[in-house]
């Protein structure tokens, strides 16, 4: 079958190791499901894996691909779930320390079919088009779960996202408007901040920059280029939501006096459940809320969108069609 797979490792020019060719059909094994991929979506992930982080020598070729939307063997519109789980974990799956994502144990979604357990899809509404269904089960689910089940944010409290660019961050911002919240986000860029606007921050500010009011939590994926900013525009008993580390991990002062001072709550978020998933999907069917695409590429181009990524040129989603 037709895929897109990594064959090798190169830090410094992840794209040497990507190739769109060919790949054996997969083979579902018991218990688990094919499914026809209509879209998939890129992730930061994808790129990642052609830097060797994250994925064994031994995996190698590997098909890329976290999110998918397409057809179960019975001809339904599904959305799959990217986070597999051990067979005998029970409850939440993120907190399973066996768990893995699609293309990292198992073969990932950027190819005609993939396999997943059974329980790893979720119908897709007609409303939601393949492509924009396959933009929910990574960055946006991070952003659904990092909200309303890490953050607990509810209708009228005040969150901050920080560095608006992200696929995680604009999904924080345009589901943050659509439950009601009020939404400020930072960017470095002029431009960023002009879109921010656009899919649904009610302000933007320069990254750093100080805040008309205190905000009941904020999201960060920046790390230590934000963190200082995050801490002193909390209020007091102020969530900070963190789910990635783009700027690096490390902090010269972790703000540990204002943290305990204020009773600041600081917590981590990873991925999101199938049955969050299935609330997302939910709730943009109900509210009309889109995913932002960036550009929407056939697969036989998905070089194109991997180099888009890896230059930080995208604001929202590159997704890939069959
Ligand atoms: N835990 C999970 O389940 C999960 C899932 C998905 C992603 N992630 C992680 O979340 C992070 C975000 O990923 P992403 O793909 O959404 O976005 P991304 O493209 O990695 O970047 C996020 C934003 O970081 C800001 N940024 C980068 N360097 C900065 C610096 N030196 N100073 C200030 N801002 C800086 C940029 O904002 P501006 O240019 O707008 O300022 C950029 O738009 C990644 O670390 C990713 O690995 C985690």
């Amino acid at each position: 079958m037709f895929a897109v797979y990594a064959a090798e490792f190169s830090s410094d020019d992840p794209l040497s190791g990507l190739v769109v060719g060919e790949r054996p059909d997969p083979v579902a094994p018991e218990g688990w499901t094919t499914v026809t991929v209509k879209a998939a979506s890129l992730n930061h992930h994808d790129l990642w894996s052609l830097r060797g982080v994250g994925l064994k020598q031994e995996a190698l070729p590997m098909i890329l691909g976290c999110d998918a939307a397409g057809l179960d063997e019975d001809g339904n519109e599904v959305v799959v779930h990217a986070v597999v789980s051990d067979p005998s974990w029970r409850g939440d799956e993120t907190l399973d320390p066996r768990r893995s994502l699609l293309s990292e144990r198992h073969q990932g979604t950027f190819a005609d079919k993939v396999v997943v357990p059974r329980g790893n899809v979720v119908p897709k509404p007609a409303s939601l088009s393949f492509e924009e269904a396959a933009c929910l089960p990574t960055a946006w689910l991070t952003a659904y779960r990092m909200l309303f089940t890490q953050g607990g944010l509810k209708a009228g409290d005040t969150v901050l996202v920080q560095g608006a660019g992200g696929g995680v961050a604009t999904a924080l911002i345009t589901l943050g408007r659509a439950a009601g919240l009020k939404v400020l986000a930072t960017s470095r860029d002029e431009a960023k901040r002009a879109r921010a606007l656009e899919i649904g921050a009610h302000e933007v500010f320069e990254s750093g920059a100080r805040l008309p009011v205190k905000v009941d939590a904020v999201m960060e994926t920046v790390g230590r280029a934000t963190w200082t900013h995050s801490i002193r525009s909390l209020r007091p008993g102020g969530k900070i939501v963190i789910s990635g580390t783009t700027s690096g991990p490390n902090l010269d002062d972790a703000e540990l006096t204002r943290i305990f001072f204020l009773q600041l709550q600081v917590i981590g978020s990873t991925m999101g459940t199938r049955a969050e998933l299935a609330s997302l999907v939910t709730m943009l069917d109900a509210t009309g809320t889109r995913p932002l695409l960036d550009r929407v590429l056939p697969m036989a181009d998905a070089r194109e969108g991997f180099a888009a990524m890896a230059e930080g040129d995208v604001f929202g989603k590159v997704v890939l069609t069959r």
